[in-house]
């Protein structure tokens, strides 16, 4: 098992949820974060005072999945988040050691 961590641009969640769903893709957990990645801090002006702004609203996606399911789901956030434009945001992987399914006592991928 495998939990993916997908740091996308707010304005494809809508859309990106809904691809996932086409790959029954059901688990997952939605922040709203604010981050940067590689680029400088954009000078903006509020009231005439001049700002740095080095963090931008972005969506953390996060699910767990098979391992094999990994690749398609890479394959799906690339599709529907890529811009080409800086800030498209980032994909984690992270192996994923247990599940529980607190309601049952399930565990592993039996509890997804
Ligand atoms: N090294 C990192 N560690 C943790 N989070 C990161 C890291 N790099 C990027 N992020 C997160 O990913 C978000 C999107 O990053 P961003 O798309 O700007 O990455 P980038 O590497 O600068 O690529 P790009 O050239 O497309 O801007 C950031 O706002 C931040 O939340
Ligand atoms: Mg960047």
């Amino acid at each position: 098992m495998k939990k993916i961590e997908a740091i996308v641009r707010p304005s494809k969640v809508e859309e990106l949820k809904e691809a996932l769903a086409k790959l029954e893709v059901r688990g997952m957990t939605i922040f709203d974060v604010m981050g940067r990645g590689l680029q400088r801090g954009e000078k903006q002006y509020y009231r005439g005072k001049e700002h740095t702004v080095d963090l931008f609203p972005k969506v953390k996606v996060e699910l767990v999945c098979r391992d094999h399911w990994v690749e398609r789901i890479i394959e799906v956030i690339l599709k529907v988040c890529a811009t080409g434009e800086i800030g498209d945001g980032k994909i984690f992987v992270y192996p994923l050691e247990e599940i529980v399914r607190i309601r049952t006592g399930e565990r592993g991928e039996a509890a997804l």
